[in-house]
């Protein structure tokens, strides 16, 4: 067995899903994951580090001389984590500088590169006036009056957790997202500007990619569920009027369904590869570590075309946790390929089978607080803000926590768990009980099975997920059937 260390820094499913690849490699001996949850302590080679400041995970390296660091959310990468390391002498940690995350960080700054270098995106203004962005969406709405497929999608500019983006369908809508972006600053300062841009229609398809700043490798793609419910529970359980919000997503599958090579190559020619070039040319900012690009596909004169709907610094989640286990190529050696520069050496290669991962979610509160004592729970993004039982859905909406989870053991081996908010229970002196795992967030767990075909995979999934409850415990029925 080989002695390297890794430092994952992450805290959800996605960061298991990488810590987990690295302790694939027969290189590395240890596997530290911070902040991490109790998954993170659960998979072999692996541990938790419940650290979560960039001080004390700088600290945490230099004292365990930790080999390799890699990066998962967009926070950390944002507030500046790789140059804090480098600061330190800490050379040896994956991820873009701070300045680098300007891709994601800044929607508009973003749109006007894409645009300056000629990358296919959807028409688009950006405004720091909120007069002048309402004028623009009124004289909008007035020239297409007669189009009801002309529609705008309004953006925070800033780092909006992933829900900076408002789809309208018409000029009440637009002025509705403007008013909730620049004016209330629903998502603080990320309101201060707007991306307005046209909806597109077709496809949407998540593409990740690894690079050095010169070198691109796309990695395997897969499908997602973005919205909370799956028809059934939609048609059963009318009464909730309607609601079916986007989340991250819950569950997915993967190799992707209809993305072939020539589509892959096409996106790689007409957006990634310049992205990545021009970056460098143009910015002066070699990117390294991992782009994601949110795309719409669109059919065009019999042709697919894909337009850049936003870039994210970060692997999706849980795309991440059903792509991952299917890389074959030592993950060690990949991340060291890019922080050497070195990518154009690497071929990755990838598991032919299916991973289908269903993501088992906090459900709705069905006492009331008052009766649930010793539970948290959440409304919308914030603790204990007003209750309103229209939107009692669970996760994405109000959810309870602190659950415990049982069956963890009982599943298939053929299967990984990756935690995405779970904790070890405290006993009455404030001590980590390890036996006892809780449910701490709205996503819980991802279960990932394997499988010859879709279909097998699918019935593996659905029949071991059973085996794991927690209170209120819900998922999506249809992952995998369309
Ligand atoms: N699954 C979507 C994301 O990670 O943003």
């Amino acid at each position: 067995m080989g002695g390297a260390s890794v430092l994952v820094v992450d805290k959800g499913g996605r960061g298991n899903a990488i810590a987990w690849c690295f302790a694939r490699s027969p290189q590395v001996e240890r596997v530290y994951v911070a902040p991490g949850n109790a998954g993170s302590s659960l998979m072999e080679k692996c541990e938790q580090v419940p650290i979560k400041s960039i001080g004390e995970m700088v600290r945490f390296v230099e004292r365990r001389g930790v080999d390799l660091t890699f990066v998962g959310p967009e926070g950390y990468l944002s507030d500046g984590i790789v140059n804090r390391f480098h600061r330190a002498g800490l050379r040896r940690i994956v991820g873009p500088t701070r300045e680098a995350t300007i891709l994601e960080s800044s929607k508009c700054d973003t749109k006007d590169f894409l645009h300056e270098i000629g990358v296919p995106i959807p028409e688009y203004r950006n405004f720091s006036d909120v007069e002048e962005a309402r004028k623009y969406v009124r004289e909008f709405y007035e020239e297409h009056r007669d189009d009801p497929r002309a529609n705008l999608v309004v953006k925070a500019d800033g780092l909006a957790a992933g829900k900076g983006s408002i789809v309208c369908n018409s000029l009440e809508d637009a002025l509705y997202a403007l008013d909730l972006i620049m004016v209330k600053r629903f998502f603080g300062d990320a309101g201060r500007r707007v991306d307005i841009e046209r909806r597109l229609y077709g496809r949407e398809l998540m593409f990740f990619v690894l690079t050095d700043g010169r070198t691109v490798l796309p990695l395997e793609a897969a499908m997602d569920y973005k919205p909370a419910y799956d028809e059934w529970d939609i048609r059963i359980r009318r009464y909730w009027g309607g609601i079916n919000p986007n989340t991250g997503g819950m569950g997915g599958y993967s190799p992707h369904p209809w993305l072939d090579e020539g589509l892959r190559e096409k996106i790689m020619r007409r957006v990634v590869v310049p992205t990545v070039r021009k970056f460098r040319e143009l910015r002066g900012l070699e990117y390294r570590g991992v782009l994601y690009f949110g795309l719409m596909i669109c059919e065009e004169d019999g042709e697919q075309n894909p337009y850049v709907l936003e870039i994210n610094v970060r692997m999706g989640d849980p795309e991440a946790q059903v792509i991952l286990p299917r890389l074959e190529t030592d993950f060690y050696e990949v991340s060291e390929a890019i922080l050497e520069g070195r990518l154009n050496e690497v071929r990755l290669r990838w598991d032919p089978t299916y991973r289908l991962g269903i993501c088992a979610v906090s459900g709705r509160i069905v006492r009331s607080i008052g009766e649930d004592r010793g539970t948290d729970w959440f409304y919308g993004g914030g603790r204990g803000e007003e209750y309103d039982e229209r939107m009692n859905i669970g996760y994405p909406g109000p959810h309870i926590t602190s659950q415990p989870i049982t069956g963890l053991e009982e599943v298939d081996p053929r299967c990984i768990v990756f935690h995405n908010g779970t904790e070890f229970a405290r006993d009455e002196k404030g001590n980590i009980d390890r036996r006892r795992i809780l449910t701490s967030g709205g996503r819980v767990l991802t279960l990932v099975s394997r499988g010859e075909t879709l279909q097998e995979a699918r019935e593996l999934a659905y029949r071991e997920i059973r085996k794991i409850r927690f209170r209120n415990m819900r998922y999506r029925w249809d992952i995998g059937k369309t």
